[in-house]
């Protein structure tokens, strides 16, 4: 018979997730940035919410995730946490709050803690950002690492293409996780890298890895809200799984109204006072 720990729990923490993966069930993870999406997400029973820097894209309408800021972060977090009542909420640093050292790095997690009321913070890279990880769990703020396809990064990729192909990145992303995990990450994300890897990496640390287009081995999934319900329809990778089309829908129940308030339907008789 299997455990569902997600129905056990009052509030989801970090000792949740962990026994989530130790007792095999896995972590569902969706991106919000509002308190209506987030109360929706919540009352579905999510496990965790990323206050995702992909608010740039999808919310902002920017090509990257590179100009969002963090006062930015912390409106969308702020409204996020109103929202919520069980789920455990993670907000990404972005990019430029952590980079250039780790003092830096402590002082844009403790404003997204003090200012938002969020659980922990999310970064991406390994060796690079290790100092600064340790800096912020030694602060008392729980960190969730984020390895292989790292958006902020994208101009030294080049391409939103899959990662850690080759044997040499491959490698880099192995120790970076073990990296991770000793400086006291509770979790990692693993964007778009192959199946094989993600398998290999989450049997071989003990916090559990999120995967976005890693297969289906890691100990949790991650979508981005927009790509899930089908409120964008560029986007379309092999890894996506689109649950509904709000696209569709939206522009239907929208044209609707444009027709009822031109042919003088609405409001009718009942509808005002
Ligand atoms: O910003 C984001 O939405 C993310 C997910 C894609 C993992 O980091």
């Amino acid at each position: 018979m299997s455990v569902h720990v997600n129905k056990e729990v009052k509030k989801v923490t970090t000792h949740t997730l962990q026994k989530m993966k130790s007792v095999g069930e896995k972590i569902s993870m969706i991106t919000a940035y509002d308190y209506s999406f987030a109360r929706l997400f919540d009352e579905a029973g999510i496990d965790v919410i990323l206050v995702g820097d992909s608010a740039s894209n999808v919310m902002a309408g920017h090509e990257t995730t590179l100009p969002i800021t963090l006062d930015q972060m912390i409106y969308h977090a702020s409204s996020v946490i109103r929202g919520i009542n069980r789920c455990f909420v993670v907000v990404d640093l972005p990019f430029g709050t952590y980079q250039a050292n780790s003092k830096e790095a402590l002082a844009s997690a403790i404003r997204i803690m003090k200012e938002t009321g969020a659980h922990a913070v999310k970064l991406e890279g390994g060796e690079e950002v290790l100092e600064s990880v340790k800096r912020i769990v030694a602060a008392g703020i729980p960190v969730m690492g984020h390895l292989g396809l790292t958006p902020q990064s994208i101009y030294k990729f080049g391409t939103y293409t899959v990662r850690a192909r080759e044997e040499a990145e491959a490698n880099k992303l192995r120790n970076d996780a073990k990296l991770l995990e000793e400086a006291g990450c509770f979790g990692v994300v693993l964007e778009k890298i192959p199946a094989a890897l993600a398998k290999e990496v989450s049997g071989s640390l003990v916090i559990p890895t999120i995967g976005i287009g890693a297969g289906m081995h890691c100990d949790g999934q991650v979508l981005v809200m927009h790509d899930l319900l089908g409120i964008n329809t560029e986007f379309k990778p092999r890894f996506l799984r689109q649950y509904l089309n709000l696209y569709e829908q939206i522009i239907g129940a929208v044209k609707n109204y444009v027709h009822d308030v031109k042919a003088k339907d609405f409001p009718n008789d009942k509808e005002q006072y």
